[in-house]
């Protein structure tokens, strides 16, 4: 079978590569990919910045954003052939600490995690893999052509679960949601939050292509001008940062309602040093008692949560966040970004 591989040490290393079919273990499900989405992460291993190889090799199979189709189901799993699933992307360490014992590997303490395509445990961007049934979580049919939206789609799950638990240690209303980012987390968060009836606010630079049409689409209302006047008029409850920008994190923390949240989502580089009255805002997050929060990755909770938004949204509105999808033996144009690509996709099934 043929796999997009690479060596996490040496930028420009990713080609495809062909390897031997995998094996299912006991409780293992043998899944043909469909497809796998690109983002950021992808990106910052394939030039070397981020990334392990399995313990003892060189190569790593890339791809986190995973869809599949079961080909075979150990009985009793749950699953059957035909199933569509998704993979999950962070295993517990070994020790474990508290919260990996508790499920909650997504918050592991010691670091030791590993995470399929990532960190030290081979991905999903093959065209057969295998996943342990009990980090396979299956999706309504009907998302065949977007399931493989899931992953972000559980991170900002996540994100939206923190913010609730947050709000909750006193009385909480929530009513009006800013976005930053319109890429696909900042998308996907934003559908969530109309899903749960908030009043929902995009900011991100660019004035038209789909992210715009995207906002609008949604029922929620996009913004490109200044961050702190966009923030500093709406006043939100809630903040989904969803760029990294450090004086976009920082305009938002100033900026919202009191008791305001703000999810930190967006794994920036760092290395660039902002101007910043911290004074100022340390201030005002104890008088209004705000919270910043920052959220990464996702548990079996999670998922489940993402199964549902998804399954609940527009699959039009869905595909739209798709904005190309690429066949494996071209992947390096998945990796090469167009001006109006929202989410793009490497198909492993040949004909997609
Ligand atoms: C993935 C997360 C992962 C994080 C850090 C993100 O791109 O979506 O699942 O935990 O990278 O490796």
């Amino acid at each position: 079978m043929r796999a997009l591989t690479l060596d996490p040490k040496t930028a420009n290393s990713t080609q495809v590569t062909e390897l031997p079919d995998p094996e299912p273990q006991a409780g293992d499900l043998l899944v043909r990919g469909l497809a796998v989405g690109v983002c950021g992460t992808d990106k910052e291993i394939a030039r070397a910045d981020y990334g392990w190889a399995p313990p003892g090799h060189d190569r790593l199979v890339l791809g986190h954003e995973s869809l599949g189709r079961v080909m075979t189901a150990p009985a009793g799993s749950g699953f059957s052939s035909g199933d569509l699933v998704v993979g999950v992307v962070r295993r517990p360490d070994p020790v474990p600490c508290g919260a990996c014992a508790h499920g909650e590997f997504d918050n592991c303490r010691n670091g030791r995690y590993t995470e399929r395509g990532i960190k030290e445990l081979d991905g999903y961007a093959a065209e057969l893999w295998c996943v342990e049934a009990d980090y396979a979580v299956a999706l309504d049919p009907r998302l065949e052509h977007v399931g493989v939206l899931m992953e972000p789609t559980s991170v900002v799950a996540k994100a939206w679960e923190q913010v609730r638990r947050v709000g909750e240690r006193a009385w909480y209303a929530p009513e009006r949601v800013l976005v930053t980012g319109a890429g696909p987390i900042g998308l996907l968060g934003a559908m969530i939050g109309v899903q749960q009836g908030l009043d929902v606010h995009v900011l991100d630079l660019v004035e038209e292509g789909p992210k715009p049409r995207l906002v609008e689409r949604l029922g929620a209302t996009y913004h490109h001008g200044d961050v702190d006047e966009v923030a500093g008029s709406l006043r939100p409850d809630v903040v989904i940062e969803a760029t990294g920008v450090g004086s976009l994190v920082f305009s938002a923390m100033r900026n919202t309602a009191p008791f305001g949240v703000v999810c930190l989502t967006g794994i920036s580089s760092g290395g660039r040093t902002v101007e910043a009255d911290v004074g100022g805002a340390n201030r005002e997050m104890v008088l209004e008692n705000d919270v910043v929060v920052g959220s990464v990755n996702a548990n079996l909770r999670h998922y489940r949560q993402a199964a549902e938004a998804l399954a609940a949204a527009d699959l039009d509105w869905l595909e739209g966040l798709i904005s190309r999808r690429v066949p494996l033996e071209r992947f390096a144009d998945a990796f090469t970004a167009r001006p109006d690509d929202v989410k793009v996709v490497i198909t492993l099934d040949g004909d997609r």
